[in-house]
């Protein structure tokens, strides 16, 4: 069955990437949870999409231009609605500190395509192994050379390759990068390219789908999982299209 994986949190009905986020998703039943990791200037793995604090923040500049000190000052929240005012970055540790007796998959997105933050995979690693939470972690990344960094990690976690557009040798490049899963747009998925994955051993992942019609296609083509900002509506679709299923 598809897995309903909530990107960024519940991140149409919360500030992205923050805990209220995270912590919604799960109250509405997803199955995992997708958050993008960046390094600070003193190297602490922080959780915010952009490379710049200046969208989801109150202040301005690149997290590379600052401590974890100086980033815990600005507000994460009050720009998505005055009453998530007082939210803050999370750290990934408490992210991970928080998620860690949960029964949730965690995917972590290396932000590091713009910026490749230097032992960002191995500080993310090491983390992820110290709380135990291998066996339900995805790394993922659209920086090929940091997949290919990240393949002896494949051992014990499964590494995802993102991809933006589908191309006819797609299979073969992640095999060869050395991903064991494939994170694509889902304009691109189709059963016949989960039927090719899954004969190579590669999970196939869809992200961002917020559609009903868009989750049903995702479903239908039997893919691993989809990432969307409104989990609820993930899982009330999917058990809507398997009873489309049963009695249609
Ligand atoms: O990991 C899936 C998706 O999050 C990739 O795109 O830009 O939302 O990080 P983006
Ligand atoms: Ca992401």
């Amino acid at each position: 069955m598809t897995t309903i994986i909530a990107h960024r949190g519940a991140s149409k009905l919360a500030p992205e990437n923050t805990m209220v986020a995270f912590k919604l998703a799960y109250q509405h039943g997803a199955e995992g949870i997708e958050t993008d990791v960046q390094l600070t200037k003193d190297n602490v793995p922080i959780l915010m999409h952009d490379e710049k604090i200046n969208r989801t923040t109150n202040g301005e500049g690149f997290i590379k231009d600052l401590t974890y000190k100086q980033l815990q000052q600005y507000d994460a929240g009050k720009w998505f609605h005055r009453k998530f005012e007082g939210s803050m970055v999370p750290t990934l540790e408490t992210f991970l500190k928080w998620i860690k007796d949960k029964p949730l998959y965690l995917n972590i997105e290396l932000k590091n395509n713009k910026i490749d933050y230097k032992h960002l995979e191995s500080i993310v690693y090491e983390m992820v192994t110290h709380f135990k939470l291998q066996d339900h972690t995805i790394l993922s990344s659209f920086n090929p050379n940091s997949i290919k960094r990240m393949k002896p990690f494949q051992k014990t976690m499964d590494i995802a390759f993102l991809t933006k557009k589908g191309s006819k040798n797609i299979l073969d490049a992640t095999k060869q990068l050395g991903a064991s899963s494939l994170h694509m747009n889902h304009k691109y998925i189709t059963e016949n390219l989960v039927k090719q994955s899954h004969a190579k051993n590669l999970s196939v992942r869809a992200y961002t789908v917020n559609k009903a019609n868009h989750m049903m296609t995702c479903f239908q083509t039997g893919c691993d999982g989809i990432f969307t900002d409104l989990p609820h509506k993930g899982m009330q679709y999917r058990e809507l299209y398997h009873y489309y299923e049963t009695f249609l």
